[in-house]
């Protein structure tokens, strides 16, 4: 099924946590999908589901330029087609053995999906850097009305780029000053860490009214 996409560009990773060669699963408010980088280091979002049986791709592993399946190891390339079938090895793929793709860009540090490619391109978000990403155990709409969110952590200015899974938890990819310091990064950081507990106490509150 394809993902609704609810706004643009969705922010889905930070790209020093997606290693040429590798596939992660990424967070959107509308599923999940397989989102990888080739061994080159080009991006690729795909629907994050094997055309042939199903199996999530985001499981697979990344052989040079394609993204192998881990069931039956069926290989696809970045525009989702089926390059290869190790059952078949002389068989040509046909055309319909496709994977749905999603435009996949990265901005300073932050890797954005969309549904197609958008007229502008995803947000620089100057005047800030990637710190990490964070899994809230609660919904994005209480705890930031799926808006982004911009905060102090530690003293820092941080903005919060928040995603919603479509159930009970949210991801949220810090940035914070792009001057901070090793030692700032590291207790913002840890502030970050408190947001989310106290987000998580919010939300059993909601659970308990
Ligand atoms: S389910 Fe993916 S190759 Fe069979």
């Amino acid at each position: 099924m394809p993902v609704e996409m609810h706004r643009d560009w969705i922010p889905v990773a930070l790209s020093a946590d997606l290693p040429a060669a590798t596939v992660v699963p990424a967070h959107t408010p509308s599923g999940i999908l397989a989102l990888w980088r080739s061994a080159s280091g080009k991006l690729t979002a795909l629907a994050d589901r094997c055309p042939h049986r199903g199996m999530r791709l985001s499981y697979g592993f990344v052989r040079g330029e394609a993204l192998s399946c881990i069931y039956h190891g069926w290989s696809y390339g970045r525009n989702g087609q089926c390059q290869r079938i190790p059952a078949h090895p002389d068989l040509a793929p046909p055309a319909a053995i496709k994977a749905a793709n999603y435009a996949a860009e990265e901005r300073n540090g932050v890797i954005w999906i969309a549904q197609e490619e958008p007229e502008t391109p995803p947000p620089a978000l100057e005047g800030f850097k990637p710190l990490r990403s964070i899994t809230v155990g609660a919904d994005a709409e209480l705890i930031a009305g799926s808006r982004d969110v911009r905060m102090r952590l530690a003293g820092i200015d941080a903005l919060l780029l928040i995603v919603g899974t479509g159930g009970s938890e949210t991801v949220a990819h810090v940035m914070v000053d792009a001057a901070a310091s090793e030692v700032e990064c590291v207790a913002a950081s840890r502030a970050a860490e408190g947001w989310r507990r106290d987000c998580e106490r919010l939300g059993r509150k909601d659970l308990a009214s």
